[in-house]
């Protein structure tokens, strides 16, 4: 469990309509963030991409909530929570995450509509075997 240090008492408050969106490879590492995300974080976006999502894990959050997160996530379902982040400074900001797997969809489609093709099983064992078929990107909203 990574513990991020300092924390502070100051909360940013999101505004209402304020959407904060991330996606994260398998590894969950930051591979996309968007302009609301970034300004509230307080980390330049070139410290995020790249880096694991626990980068605004803030210590007050459980660890079984995390461990939610994933189980659920891997299974195939969506996930969502109150989360409590960590600013880059220490201070702290409240979302409704719901982070949602996304299988990748030249797969997908491939898997719906000819399953019986041989090209299609071929392709469709070997991104198995890279682990390419149960490949998930996570969206996250405010
Ligand atoms: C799309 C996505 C969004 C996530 N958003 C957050 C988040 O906002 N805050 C957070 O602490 N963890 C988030 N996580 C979970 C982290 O990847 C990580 O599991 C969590 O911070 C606990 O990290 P640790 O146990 O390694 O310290 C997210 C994961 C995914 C896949």
């Amino acid at each position: 469990m990574r513990k991020n240090l300092p924390v502070t008492n100051v909360e940013h408050v999101l505004e209402d309509n304020a959407a904060l969106v991330s996606t994260t490879d398998l590894k969950s590492r930051i591979t996309y963030a968007n302009p609301s995300f970034i300004n509230i974080s307080g980390f330049t976006e070139e410290e995020l991409i790249g880096a694991p999502h626990n980068i605004v894990r803030h210590p007050d959050m459980p660890p079984e909530a995390f461990a939610d997160l994933w189980q659920t996530v891997q299974s195939g379902q969506s996930w969502t929570a109150l989360v409590k982040n960590r600013c880059k400074n220490g201070d702290y900001y409240w979302v409704k995450a719901n982070v949602t797997p996304v299988i990748d969809t030249v797969i997908l489609s491939a898997t719906c509509r000819c399953a019986s093709n041989r090209v299609v099983k071929k392709s469709l064992q070997r991104a198995h075997s890279t682990g390419k078929y149960k490949k998930v990107k996570a969206v996250r909203h405010s």
